[in-house]
């Protein structure tokens, strides 16, 4: 896998600016993709770092700022609970945005983290995210975005350390067992996501600041960390960061 072709790093005074500064770069970039091929692609990540996010993107001018017919939302990964469970992550983007937003009911598609047999999940996810994206679903899916969080162990989606989905290099989604939560989970892997045509991080707090330096290689052991297998092969690598996370950054930025 090439190593990423450029990483850009956005440093925001709180997690407030982080969350506005980020949703008016998305409704660009959706503005973007719309223009140039119809539609925007987007899978969210789960947490509690991206709600403020997803607040504010329901808040005009960002509201009317796009033709949200044309935006399909995926997400990077899924509890193995249904959608009215609190742990859900669709069920927190849903409360944050998308259940009184503006993206029609039929283009949010959430993961099936409810299913009995969660490794069909993930293979009939596989194959809608590759009829939504690129039209045919023989093609590798290209998402036009895919947002991230930064777990306190360096995890992405649900590529959690020492977990089997983490050397997964054919397919795009994967039910992955994670035995340090005692739990099943599915997620995008690293092929689609180092496919997508952007890939922005968002980690805010000064919890997260030692493995953020580690990440970008301001302190050692980042190479250790599920997140140094985030490497878009063609894509742009952003980092939307707030002061606190930034913390441990040398500062030579
Ligand atoms: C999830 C997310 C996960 C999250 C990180 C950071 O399902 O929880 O996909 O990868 O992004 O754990 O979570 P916070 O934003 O809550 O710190």
């Amino acid at each position: 896998m090439e190593a990423s072709r450029r990483i850009d790093v956005d440093i925001l005074s709180n997690p407030l600016e982080l969350a506005e500064s980020v949703a008016d770069h998305m409704v660009e970039l959706a503005r973007a993709a719309i223009a140039e091929r119809g539609r925007f692609c987007v899978a969210l990540t789960g947490g509690n770092t991206p709600r403020p996010l997803y607040e504010a993107m329901n808040h005009p001018p960002r509201r009317n700022a796009v033709d949200w017919s044309a935006v399909h939302v995926f997400f990077g990964d899924e509890r193995s609970v249904g959608p009215d469970d609190a742990d859900s992550n669709y069920h927190m983007a849903r409360e944050a945005w998308l259940g009184t937003g503006p993206i029609p009911e039929a283009n949010i598609h959430r993961m099936q983290g409810e299913a009995d047999n969660l490794d069909t999940a993930a293979r009939q996810y596989e194959a809608l995210l590759r009829r939504e994206t690129s039209g045919a679903e023989e093609a590798q899916p290209v998402l036009d975005l895919v947002l991230l969080g930064l777990g306190a162990d360096g995890h992405v989606a649900s590529l959690f350390p020492g977990t089997c989905a983490l050397s997964e290099n054919e397919r795009s989604v994967v039910a992955n067992e994670v035995p340090q939560l005692g739990t099943f989970r599915i997620t995008l892997t690293f092929p689609a996501i180092n496919a997508a045509r952007e890939v922005w991080m968002l980690v805010a707090g000064e919890s997260k600041a030692a493995r953020v330096a580690q990440a970008l290689g301001h302190a050692s052991g980042g190479d250790l960390l599920p997140v140094s297998g985030v490497r878009p092969v063609a894509g742009v690598m952003r980092w939307w960061l707030d002061e606190a996370a930034a913390g441990q950054l040398s500062t030579g930025g």
